[in-house]
């Protein structure tokens, strides 16, 4: 299980409203106890942050709004003390234009490095608008993202020849692995219809699968690769190649029973290790998403009970929902914009910052009305969404490696709605009835996960899909505290959002 930090958002330490590794630091041990395996942290290094840390103008260091080098040491040596693996973020496919390669190029010397041309091609960025920008001397750059981010030119030896050094340089500080951003993408034929999923990325990944495995221990990388089919996103994690990839079919699947097996059994069929992702740093958050807290509780189950990787979202673990900031305080460059899904994470307290940090800044402005939201809320509440986190984790560790779970269910409509979903392992399906007392379901009653030995893989995860095909046929009469519905999707973002429809 691994569990995603934005830094900026995580926990702010010296009080400027961003949050930095020493915050991060000194909420470790809310991870462990939270039951976390391990953490990835989105980029951290030395970057304008035109796009949030994605645009890094040094590989090698921290940014001095996150801290220092010695910051990241201790912070890695915490979390292995209570046992929690760290995975960073490498961003191979472009750097920020204000990388010391890009301010050469500009200057007319070592061009090459980046995707220079007199003639561009009609490729469109996925933040809107051409792909190309000109520069003064007529030549334009090829940029999938923003025009801050020039993308590199990975035919170039010393392009590769830098991210295997870049790669080391954080294996021996002592990391455990990468996540690849735009994993797909670092190879592009400027003849071709499509900028992504070009076959000579796979070569790269080769090489990188040697370095990791040149390391002792365990080292892992996963691969974002999305807007791409699982069987062509199955190639990225062979065997020779990288560890995982994020599964996007599953975090982009609306709240629909017979999409979700779909997903399911296709996932299963393509992966070895599938992964399932719910919300991430791109995304609406899946409260919103799903339309109602109570969805976003049963999806949260079915993932945890799913075999395979999991991947959480800061803040998921507290049923945060999507914030619809005003435009004045926006930060992202795209649009729709991503800023809703990562405004800071409220610790205690009753107004904003919620303890985000020491003073009342925060980079994004919280909503004040998550006093109930707050980490130290939650932990007084056995039905919060934490305690409900927490105990999913508890029991997914208790499970055999190779286990399967099955879901079924709660009896009652409506506690089958509220509740959802009950995960156990076990050679029948049993529906999950739930420790109500009374002969009623309590509405309020968290899920209970069961446990037991595992049968084959794909009957059950088809009847998982069933149980909620079964749950989407009795929605609940009561409305949601989100606004409840049938709907697949509340966020007017979410289906425009171009990382889905590009390519
Ligand atoms: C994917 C990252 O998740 C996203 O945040 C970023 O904007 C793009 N890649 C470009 O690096």
């Amino acid at each position: 299980m691994i569990y995603q930090i934005y830094p900026r958002s995580f926990a702010d330490a010296d009080g400027d409203g961003i949050g930095d590794l020493p915050g991060l630091r000194s909420r470790l041990p809310y991870l462990a106890d939270l039951g976390v395996n391990a953490i990835w942290l989105s980029p951290f290094y030395r970057s304008p942050m035109i796009d949030g840390g994605y645009d890094v103008a040094d590989y090698r260091a921290v940014d001095p709004v996150f801290g220092t080098l010695a910051d990241f040491d201790d912070l890695l040596a915490d979390a292995h003390r209570l046992r929690l693996k760290v995975i960073v973020d490498i961003v191979p496919n472009h750097s920020s234009d204000q990388h010391p390669w890009f301010q050469e190029a500009l200057a007319g010397r070592n061009r090459d490095r980046y995707l220079f041309s007199r003639t561009p091609n009609d490729w469109r960025s996925l933040f809107g608008g051409p792909a190309w920008t000109q520069v003064a001397d007529g030549e334009s750059y090829l940029h999938l993202f923003d025009p801050a981010q020039p993308d590199f030119n990975w035919r170039h030896p010393e392009v590769r020849a830098e991210f295997d050094d870049i790669l080391r340089f954080w294996l021996d500080r002592g990391v455990d692995g990468f996540r690849v951003d735009v994993a797909h993408g670092m190879v592009k034929d400027l003849g071709a219809v499509a900028a992504f999923d070009h076959e000579d990325v796979h070569e790269i990944y080769r090489g990188w699968r040697k370095i990791l495995d040149s390391y002792p221990g365990e080292r892992m990388a996963v691969a974002e690769v999305f807007d791409t089919a699982p069987e062509r996103v199955a190639r990225y994690v062979r065997g020779d190649e990288l560890h995982q990839a994020f599964n996007f079919d599953f975090l982009e699947a609306p709240w629909d029973a017979a999409t979700l097996r779909d997903v399911i059994d296709r996932s299963c069929a393509a992966y070895d290790v599938p992964t399932w992702v719910l919300s991430n740093h791109d995304r609406p958050r899946h409260v919103t998403r799903f339309g109602s807290e109570r969805r976003a509780r049963a999806a949260i189950l079915l993932m945890l009970a799913l075999p395979g990787a999991a991947y959480l979202y800061q803040g998921e673990e507290l049923g945060l929902p999507e914030v619809d900031g005003p435009a004045e305080a926006r930060h992202d460059p795209r649009t729709p914009s991503r800023d809703g899904c990562r405004v800071p994470i409220p610790w205690s307290g009753a107004a904003p910052p919620f303890g985000f940090g020491p003073s009342p800044a925060s980079w994004l402005p919280m909503p004040p009305d998550w006093a109930t939201k707050t980490v130290a809320a939650q932990r007084a509440n056995s039905r919060s969404f934490f305690h409900l986190y927490r105990e999913a984790l508890r029991q997914r560790r208790t499970w055999p490696p190779d286990g399967v779970a099955e879901v079924a269910p709660v009896a009652g409509r409506r506690a089958g709605v509220r509740a959802a979903v009950g995960a156990h392992l076990g050679d029948e399906p049993e529906p999950f009835a739930g420790p109500a007392r009374s002969g009623r379901p309590d509405p309020h009653q968290r899920p209970d996960v069961r446990v037991g030995p595992a049968p084959g893989h794909h009957g059950l995860v088809r009847r998982y899909a069933v149980s909620l095909a079964a749950i989407r046929a009795k929605p609940a009469r009561t409305s949601s505290t989100l606004g409840g519905g049938v709907g697949v999707c509340t966020s007017p973002s979410w289906s425009s959002n171009p990382l889905r429809s590009s390519s």
